[in-house]
């Protein structure tokens, strides 16, 4: 970036973000010792550019790491490998003059207006703040910039002296979309700006936001676990699923045509619009564990169409015993050799028995039966063993397009997959 923050020359041609296998991996500490036992994986290796005025959507469920995304790319939190580049500069290494620009130019809007508005303080503080700290202007001057911010979202000279609590929660987004444009960004995070409000108000603020991005040129990273709402806003859209990109693609095909069965999924599930938009129809379970993410596809465990080769193991054996308390509650080891491969002790030879029984029968999905080897039994104990994959990476589709999934021609309509039998008890 220039020292006064315009952009370069090549602007037009050059993404203004680009995101390289970035990762956040979140220390689990336990004990008195406070060691650390594991990793929280809440982004786990993403990649995507954002070109300068246009809008990249990204979705996925609650706890997929939308979040821990946006704070990464708008510097508020230091990734643990991989890098955020803007306009053309590494964030984690600018200093001073550069270091300040990027703080000006990326900023971030959070669905919680309510715990990111501070209750205390005034509308003419809230939003001139970063006017101040910038020391843009102060006095009558810093009132009047105030106000052509308020005027630019909707609100007036007539809210300045008024607190958080006495607005409604589209007028909280909206002073807090005026506070993010302060210093005249060129790009916004916008996390489920819109997630918290009623649906007729959800769409006065994305008008809002289409009509500031046009005057402004605005470049927006709008987060959402709601596809609908980026449908009509986003050129590009991320589908990301525990810590990964499943698909990426312009926002026209995925429409049309999703490539992922995540994607197909979300598309097919409207979200709960009652709640913090957690639960889905049409999507079963929640997102697993991001401490211990499923082997191969990671949406394995929870997917409609999934084959014997999408990373079946050790952990889907654990997962449905949990749902058979009479063995469950019999289960004294889990001894694994890796994550495909374990040998499971019992309590009894009678409850090793059960397993195996229960893994042979019609309990467990077709794909996932297709997958292991038969069941050994000896005395106490049960060696299970699957076939082993590796990570389903992304590959490239052409259009632009790539996907993490095995299937090269998922059509949702073409159920040629192998059905899943039903699961719990
Ligand atoms: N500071 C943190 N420490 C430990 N785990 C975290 C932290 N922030 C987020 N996580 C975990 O990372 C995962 C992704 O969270 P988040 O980025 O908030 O996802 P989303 O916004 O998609 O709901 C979740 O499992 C969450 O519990
Ligand atoms: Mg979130």
């Amino acid at each position: 970036m220039n020292q006064d923050g315009s952009a370069s020359p090549s602007s037009a041609t050059e993404p203004l973000l680009s995101v390289r296998d970035i990762k956040k991996h979140f220390p689990i500490r336990d004990g008195v010792m406070q060691r650390v036992t594991g990793q929280v994986r809440a982004v786990d290796g993403v990649s995507f550019d954002l070109m300068r005025g246009s809008t990249l959507g990204l979705v996925g469920e609650s706890g997929c790491g939308k979040t821990t995304l946006g704070r990464l790319v708008a510097g508020l939190t230091e990734p643990t490998s991989g890098g955020v580049y803007f306009d053309g500069g590494r964030v984690d290494e600018l200093q001073g003059e550069a270091a300040r620009s990027f703080r000006r130019n990326c900023q971030m809007v959070f669905q919680d207006s309510f715990s990111s508005l501070n209750p205390r303080h005034l509308v003419k503080d809230l939003v001139g703040r970063p006017l101040k700290v910038y020391r843009e202007a102060s006095g009558s001057d810093l009132t009047e910039r105030v106000v052509e911010l308020l005027e630019s979202v909707g609100l007036g000279r007539q809210h300045l002296y008024r607190y958080p609590h006495q607005f409604s929660g589209g007028q909280r987004q909206r002073i807090s979309i005026a506070r993010a444009l302060a210093l005249d960004p060129a790009m916004v995070v916008l996390d489920e700006p819109t997630s918290a409000l009623d649906v007729s108000v959800q769409a006065q603020i994305l008008n809002l936001l289409h009509d500031l991005q046009t005057d402004r040129g605005l470049t927006f990273l709008f987060i959402t676990h709601d596809l609908s709402v980026v449908r009509h806003m986003a050129e590009n859209i991320v589908v990301m699923y525990l810590g990964k990109v499943a698909e990426t693609a312009d926002s026209t095909s995925l429409f049309e045509r999703p490539l992922h069965p995540y994607s197909h999924a979300l598309l097919q599930a409207s979200p709960d619009v009652v709640g913090d938009g957690s639960g889905f129809k049409g999507l079963e379970g929640t997102v697993p564990d991001p401490a211990r993410p499923p082997s191969g596809c990671r949406f394995h465990t929870r997917c409609a169409h999934a084959t014997p080769n999408c990373g079946w193991e050790i952990d889907d054996v654990v997962l449905r015993l949990e749902d058979i308390p009479e063995l469950f509650d019999e289960l004294v080891g889990v001894e694994r050799a890796s994550a495909f491969d374990a040998e499971l002790q019992f309590e009894s030879p009678a409850a090793a028995e059960g397993l195996a029984t229960a893994l042979r029968g019609s309990t467990i999905p077709n794909a996932m039966a297709g997958a292991m080897e038969p069941a050994v039994v000896t005395g106490n104990s049960v060696r299970v063993r699957f076939h082993e994959v590796p990570t389903v990476e992304l590959s490239a589709r052409g259009g632009g397009r790539e996907v993490a999934c095995i299937l090269e021609d998922f059509d949702p309509d073409n159920d040629h997959s192998h059905s899943t039998s039903s699961v719990s008890p």
